[in-house]
């Protein structure tokens, strides 16, 4: 028996997405800038999926800009819109808690001159709109903001977020790698500059993403290249991967996901008043509602995340900590530190995300497994302390 519980770090393929990709890894090579049948074939699919990843986000295909992934659409709204209006505007404003993919392309642009306001958050990790305010100012060229926190699923104010960073001129970019699929992404209703997606959250293939341009918006490449992806985004087009996201964002229409959310919600409750039950002084971290419905983030007051990871590993359960390694040591999550845990309780958290093929079968294995190896960890730290 196995449990993957870690759907916020990738998801499975859905069948339907391999078999609809499959051709274009086999027969169907042709590269989509070339002006023959073999080429206009994967150009055709890759206009296809443009137009599935525009229509579930509710905006024109011509919005749609495909990338490598969340990291480079992250890495393309924000350095990309920075360096187009340097001239004007060197200053950014980021949630304290997004992911590295945003603060790390800050720092970038700090060490090169730029000025960074990294706004806190409150205790349950949603970014306080007060100090966002104070920070944005006529000299911001952008603020990022994600929707869905990849470690509590704390869902961000972006909305509130599009009028303060308009209000001064700024642009929003709206990281929305975790919501999509999980929440309703409108880009126009939100008043977003800019959206990320990625296909491996959403059972698509790993290195396949999108960005939502706002018509009329300039940003600077990163790359420089061919002419694809309307000379913004250079490189012949990873063709197949395209196709897996279209058919993957395709998906997220169905009417079936909307029982599947259902279903998704009432798993992740059974393991969370499961996991209460048998560990009473256990802690949520992150909102009790206005989260996405598939994560949870529980710190278990005197373990150490990692060494539950790794036993819960050794018993096929699979799930994170926040935790990241930096030269050689591990770090507990930035996310749970700038909500004010201690380093200690920080690093007793683990993750549990769920998904589209998680099985109650699954959710009662991991509530057979984790109780006696909360206890056998707790009673070796307390010998340990003897
Ligand atoms: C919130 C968020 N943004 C960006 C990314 C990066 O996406 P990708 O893995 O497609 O580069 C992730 C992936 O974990 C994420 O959770």
């Amino acid at each position: 028996m196995e449990a993957y519980l870690d759907y916020n770090a990738t998801t499975p393929l859905d069948p339907r997405v391999l078999e609809e990709m499959r051709p274009y890894l086999e027969g169907r090579y042709g590269n989509a800038s070339s002006f023959h049948r073999k080429g206009q074939e994967s150009r055709h699919a890759v206009e296809l999926a443009r137009e599935r990843v525009a229509a579930r986000l509710g905006v024109e295909p011509g919005d749609i800009l495909f990338t490598s992934g969340g990291t480079e659409a992250d890495n393309l709204a924000v350095r990309g819109t920075v360096m187009a209006r340097l001239l004007q505007r060197r200053h950014l404003a980021v949630s304290a808690v997004e992911h590295q993919a945003v603060l790390h392309t800050a720092a970038h642009l700090e060490k090169r001159g730029c000025r960074v306001s990294y706004v806190p958050v409150d205790s349950q990790g949603i970014v306080r709109l007060d100090e966002l305010t104070k920070a944005v100012s006529e000299e911001t060229a952008v603020v990022s903001l994600m929707h869905a926190n990849n470690e509590t699923g704390a869902i961000q104010p972006v909305g509130e977020a599009a009028r303060i960073a308009h209000a001064k001129g700024a642009l929003l970019h709206v990281d929305a790698v975790q919501s999509f699929g999980k929440l309703p992404v409108d880009p126009e209703a939100i008043g977003a500059d800019f959206v990320a997606v990625s296909a491996h959250k959403i059972c698509g293939p790993k290195g396949a993403g999108a960005l939502y341009i706002r018509k009329g918006v300039k940003l600077e490449s990163l790359l420089h290249g061919g002419h694809q992806e309307k000379n913004i985004r250079p490189g012949t087009e990873n063709v197949a991967g395209i196709v897996g996201l279209g058919k993957a964002a395709e998906l997220l229409g169905e009417p079936e996901r909307e029982e599947e959310r259902t279903r998704v919600l009432r798993l992740r409750e059974r393991l969370e008043e499961g996991i209460r039950k048998a560990v009473p002084d256990v802690r949520l971290n992150g909102p009790v509602s206005g989260r996405a419905r598939n994560t949870l983030n529980l710190a278990f007051p005197g373990l150490d995340g990692e060494t539950l990871l790794m036993n819960l590993d050794f018993k096929n359960i699979y799930v994170s900590t926040g935790s990241a390694c930096t030269a050689g040591s591990v770090e507990p999550s930035h996310v749970l530190l700038a909500m004010g845990l201690s380093e200690k309780l920080a690093r007793a958290a683990i993750r549990f995300s769920l998904g589209r093929f998680t099985t109650e079968e699954e959710i009662e294995y991991a509530l057979r497994e984790i109780p006696p190896i909360i206890e056998r960890l707790r009673k070796a730290a307390t010998e340990d302390k003897k």
